[in-house]
């Protein structure tokens, strides 16, 4: 995004997934176990070797809509932004290196009493369900995939943040062995984002343990990544380790490269340009379209209440 320009949207294949062809499709893995769509992928590790694999598909949750076309599911599992491995969009079969178990995830910070929990028994607590988003890259790309996971807001409260606490901070797995990217300390290593509490809080804000109902692929950020669908994609920090509760707001990763081009609020609008490009459009995965992109990414219904108070800051960089 920053250091070295790459011109990742000019993806070979461009096919989007109708609907109808991705629910087929779902019924399918459901009757037929999860082995056969992940290994029409060439490298990708096979879903039903994942240990979470039963849980999914999850139970589709339509209440913020059901964006279509969907991204097809080659598509959205081999182009990605995953920095720890490459700046290069083409990181999926680098990414099958990440170690998904055993995962622990740290909670820390203001809450009652800090404690780890791993990933599975987090699961096992949580109530997961499918919800399908639209996600907008700052870069202008675009993809509408299916989520599984379960609400921010289901995770905070489990959490048990105390009344100090005004933010929420989650940060990727830090090894350089597995992630050669994280070798090159031009980046603030680890990747770290946050939220405010009120938007962690929100219904729309989601984590994301699956992905097209299996779970997440490791380069989608496997086991567990945010999703906050109104904001730019950076925001959405994969392969979570570490959940801290603070009382100041948190500088993110980008925020720290560079704080003129990618803030902490990076609320999606495509009135407020990127310092050197438009905001106005965006490019859907699998097509050669540019389509209108809109303010908080289509989401403003849900979450525009949560700036009213904020209009001070700068909420859309
Ligand atoms: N999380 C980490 N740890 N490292 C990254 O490089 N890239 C971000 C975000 N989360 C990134 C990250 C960016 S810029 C985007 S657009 C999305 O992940 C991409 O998610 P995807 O690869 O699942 O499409």
């Amino acid at each position: 995004m920053l250091i070295k320009r790459i011109h990742g949207w000019e993806v070979p294949e461009r096919e989007a997934t109708s609907e109808s062809a991705y629910l087929n499709r779902r019924g399918l893995v459901k009757a037929m176990g999860l082995g056969a769509i992940a290994a029409s992928v060439p490298g990708l590790a096979r879903a039903e070797d994942d240990p979470s694999a039963k849980l999914y598909p999850a139970k589709a949750n339509a209440t913020y809509g059901a964006p279509t076309p969907m991204t097809a599911e080659k598509l959205a599992t081999t182009y990605n932004n995953y920095y720890e491995f490459d700046t290069d969009k083409s990181i999926y079969k680098a990414a099958q290196k990440l170690p998904i178990r055993p995962w622990m995830i740290k909670v820390a910070g203001l809450v009652e009493k800090p404690f780890e929990i791993d990933i599975d028994s987090l699961l096992a607590k949580m109530p997961l369900e499918e919800r399908v988003y639209r996600h907008r890259c700052v870069e202008t790309w675009s993809m509408i995939v299916p989520w599984s996971g379960f609400a921010m807001k289901s995770l905070v409260e489990f959490c048990k943040p105390t009344s100090g606490a005004k933010y929420v901070v989650m940060q990727t797995l830090n090894n350089p062995k597995v992630m050669p990217g994280e070798k090159d300390s031009t980046y603030p290593w680890p990747y770290t984002e946050g939220l405010a509490m009120d938007e962690a809080m929100n219904d729309l804000c989601f984590v994301a343990t699956g992905l097209y109902g299996k779970p997440i692929p490791k380069q989608n950020g496997a086991p567990l990544r945010l999703v906050a669908p109104w904001k730019y994609g950076f925001k959405n920090v994969k392969s979570i380790v570490s959940i801290e509760f603070t009382e100041k707001r948190p500088v993110s990763f980008w925020e720290k490269l560079n704080s003129d081009e990618y803030g902490f609020w990076a609320n999606v609008n495509p009135q407020v340009p990127h310092p050197r490009w438009s905001q106005a459009t965006e490019k859907p995965l699998g097509t050669s379209d540019r389509v209108p992109t809109q303010l908080y990414n289509g989401y403003g219904e849900f979450v525009a209440g949560l700036y009213e108070g904020r209009k001070s800051e700068k909420l859309f960089m």
